[in-house]
């Protein structure tokens, strides 16, 4: 299929890009690089760099490649920047999304696969979190993946779009060749490898006195490749019609003191940490039910385990220690 990936230059999306090329699929990445990194793009996607906001280039994009179906990721995803300047998020994750709708009505593509997040649910009252928990997001971020879904859900029936939207939990992990660079970083599992690796002093622990096992919070790990293969199943089934899936590996998740603990005994470092406040709107415990994935479309997580996850990432940081800076395309 000749597929277009919007992000595709970010972490989740250059490993989703490496998983197609290799299943066969065409590529365009479409990525104006804000966040992403020329050198995450497998050499064999081709490259758009331009803004979503772009309207004729996008079209363009679509029409001149022969675009079938859309796999869109770029976003603004950073939680606290949300609630700080919500505008930004409304401007790119809806208004940019809704944009990318007009276009692809314009361009004849009805299929789209959506990068959307546990952060819809908000504080869940229970767990693991299924479909049909009530969506109150607690954040911009999680409002605006929210308004993006339902939009889909109209042009659903009112134009026969065919969308899947996917509510991941924490992606984490590498592929061989890809892995995690943002700046600045905001997830706990590079955040703790970067202490390990010395480039970090110390890992922030935000609250420790959690209703919790351990007391500080619990979140359910996705590796970015089982996460990626989802996304090539839900393409195949879209014809069949819209739908939504959670992607997390269940199970009991993990506390941030055992990753920093399974962390630890993957590098062999010391990475020290330090008890600090709560932040406002985290939950205690996000635990995905992802069984209607698994029973719908044989989706079959193969990392589950979290010293598979962090030794993948653990692999990459030590062949990049300074991620992609200054590195040439593959
Ligand atoms: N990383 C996670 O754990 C996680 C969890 C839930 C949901 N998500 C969602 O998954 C998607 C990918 O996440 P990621 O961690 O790979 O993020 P990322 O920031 O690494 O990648 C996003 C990419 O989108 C590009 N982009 C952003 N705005 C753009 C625009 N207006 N025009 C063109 N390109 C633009 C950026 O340059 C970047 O390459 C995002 O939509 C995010 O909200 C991620």
């Amino acid at each position: 299929m000749k597929i277009l990936v919007t992000g595709g230059a970010g972490y989740i999306g250059s490993v989703l890009t490496e998983e197609l090329v290799r299943d066969g699929h065409e590529v365009v990445v479409y990525d104006n690089l804000s966040k992403g990194h020329r050198s995450a793009i497998a050499p064999a996607a081709s490259f758009v760099h331009a803004e979503l906001a772009d309207v004729s280039t996008l079209r363009n994009t679509l029409s001149n490649n022969g675009i079938e179906a859309v796999i869109h990721m770029a976003a603004d995803s950073l939680v606290g920047e949300s609630g700080v300047d919500p505008a930004k998020y409304y401007e790119n994750n809806l208004v940019n999304g809704l944009t990318l709708l007009a276009a692809m009505k314009a361009a004849g593509v009805n299929r789209i696969v959506f990068s959307s997040t546990a952060a819809t649910y908000g504080q869940p009252e229970q767990q693991p979190i299924e479909e049909t928990a009530p969506t109150k997001p607690t954040n911009p971020y999680g409002e605006t993946k929210l308004a993006f879904e339902r939009a889909m859900r109209w042009y659903t029936e009112a134009y026969g779009l065919r969308y899947a939207s996917l509510r991941y939990f924490n992606a984490a992990g590498a592929s061989e060749n890809f892995g995690e660079h943002h700046d600045p970083e905001s997830h706990l599992i590079p955040i703790a490898l970067q202490a390990a690796a010395g480039s970090r002093e110390a890992v922030e622990v935000y609250g420790d006195d959690y209703p919790t096992p351990d007391g500080t919070c619990v979140r359910d790990y996705i590796h970015v490749i089982d996460l990626a293969r989802a996304h090539i199943l839900a393409l195949s089934v879209l014809d069949e019609g819209s739908r939504i899936y959670n992607l997390g590996c269940g199970g009991d998740g993990y506390s941030v003191n055992q990753v920093l603990e399974t962390a630890r005994q993957v590098t062999g470092k010391e990475i020290p940490a330090r008890v600090g406040p709560r932040r406002a709107g985290d939950p205690a415990t996000l635990i995905a039910a992802s069984d209607k994935i698994k029973s719908e479309l044989g989706w079959k997580p193969e990392f589950q385990d979290l010293r598979l996850i962090i030794e993948s990432a653990w692999r990459w940081m030590q062949k990049h220690p300074n991620g992609y800076s200054g590195q040439e395309p593959l």
